[in-house]
């Protein structure tokens, strides 16, 4: 929608700044919010590269109610929020709770009360497949029950879930949508952008280029003895890209007054659960290299399998994931090559 202007908290995160080019490309006018704590400047200028234009960047710590009142300040006529900015690092969240708190909770409130006060409506929030837990029945639709979560991180994601619930009832006008992730991978085709995991990376898929870059020396497969067809965890790996214009398509809902509910929630997954030999098998098809890796002991916390229902998405929000877990390992390949600057 034209001369729209959205809120991109995390702008330059890993989704936020594959959102922020979905965005752009639909006419959207886009203010990145970041502190920069998991990333740095640089998506700037990959999506400035791909979409041809520099979107507004704001370096704000949103846990900071003055930072947020100055943010507000500065550009007072938001038409919607997307929140994606949160710490996301399930151990750390173990080690460190109330920061995992402070930062993903507080972050939260301070948003919807600029909300409020600014009678700003539309508010996509970034929600999590971890509040299913170890579901009962797979697929998991969303009206699976919500489990008591396994760490902190898992908890800001539910309460965060509630926060927005009890707003919607409070504040007249208020439409949240939030879109529970089931495990995003991949990258921009253009290699643009991409993850960056600072340090070693705790996810699945940047562990495998890493590895196969020459950055790590081998992956470890966290146990082979599960309840699966090979042994390995299943999951619904999807798209960034796929993600990301989910979240256009939740923001024209709201802004077109499509939705049936001031409170939505969806799962944005592909359907297809993969287990870990398969993204294996995978990389190892598009980028025609061995991957070095051993199966070593469960990592404590894993549930044994996890893959969406999609037909809620699929038919009530009107967006399908498109891309294959082939495409998506051959653009994370893409983006890994480019960053290490190698050429095979
Ligand atoms: C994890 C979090 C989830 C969070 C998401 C965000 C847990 C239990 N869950 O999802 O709450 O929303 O990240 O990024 O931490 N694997 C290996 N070797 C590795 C890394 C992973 O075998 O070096 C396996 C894991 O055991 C798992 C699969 O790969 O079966 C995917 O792991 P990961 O990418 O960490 O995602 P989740 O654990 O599903």
């Amino acid at each position: 929608m034209k001369g729209r202007k959205i809120l991109v908290t995390g702008g330059l995160g890993f989704i936020g700044s594959h959102t922020a080019v979905e965005l752009i490309a639909q006419g959207f006018e886009v203010v990145l919010a970041d502190n920069l704590s998991n990333t740095t400047e640089a998506p700037l200028e990959g999506i400035e590269a791909i979409t041809g234009q520099r979107p507004v960047f704001e370096k704000v710590d949103l846990s900071i109610g003055a930072e947020v009142q100055g943010l507000f300040d500065r550009h007072p006529n938001f038409d919607g929020v997307i929140h994606f900015a949160a710490h996301k690092a399930v151990g750390e969240s173990v080690r460190e709770p109330i920061k995992y708190y402070l930062n993903n909770l507080g972050s939260l409130g301070l948003l919807l009360e600029q909300c409020r006060t600014r009678s700003i409506v539309h508010f996509i929030f970034s929600s999590s497949c971890t509040v299913y837990g170890e579901a009962t029945r797979l697929p998991i639709d969303e009206s699976a029950p919500v489990q008591p979560a396994m760490s902190p991180y898992g908890n800001t994601k539910q309460v965060g879930e509630e926060m927005l619930r009890d707003a919607v009832r409070a504040y007249s006008g208020l439409q949240v949508i939030a879109l529970r992730y089931f495990n995003p991978i991949g990258a921009h085709p253009s290699a643009h952008i991409g993850e960056l995991p600072l340090g070693s990376p705790l996810n699945l898929v940047p562990y495998v280029t890493q590895t196969a870059a020459g950055v790590r020396e081998q992956l470890q497969v966290f146990g082979n003895d599960y309840d699966t067809p090979d042994g390995t965890n299943v999951r619904d790996y999807i798209h960034v890209v796929d993600i990301a214009k989910a979240h256009v398509v939740a923001l024209n809902r709201l802004m077109q007054h499509q939705n049936t509910d001031a409170y939505e929630v969806f799962n944005l997954g592909t359907g297809r659960g993969s287990s870990v030999l398969e993204v294996i098998r995978s990389f190892e098809k598009v980028s025609g290299k061995a991957l070095n890796y051993r199966i070593v002991e469960r990592r404590p916390g894993d549930v044994t399998a996890a893959y969406a229902d999609t037909r809620k998405a699929n038919e009530v929000l009107g967006w399908k994931a498109e891309l294959s877990l082939d495409q998506a390992m051959e653009d994370a390949w893409r983006w890994e090559k480019k960053v290490r600057n190698l050429n095979d």
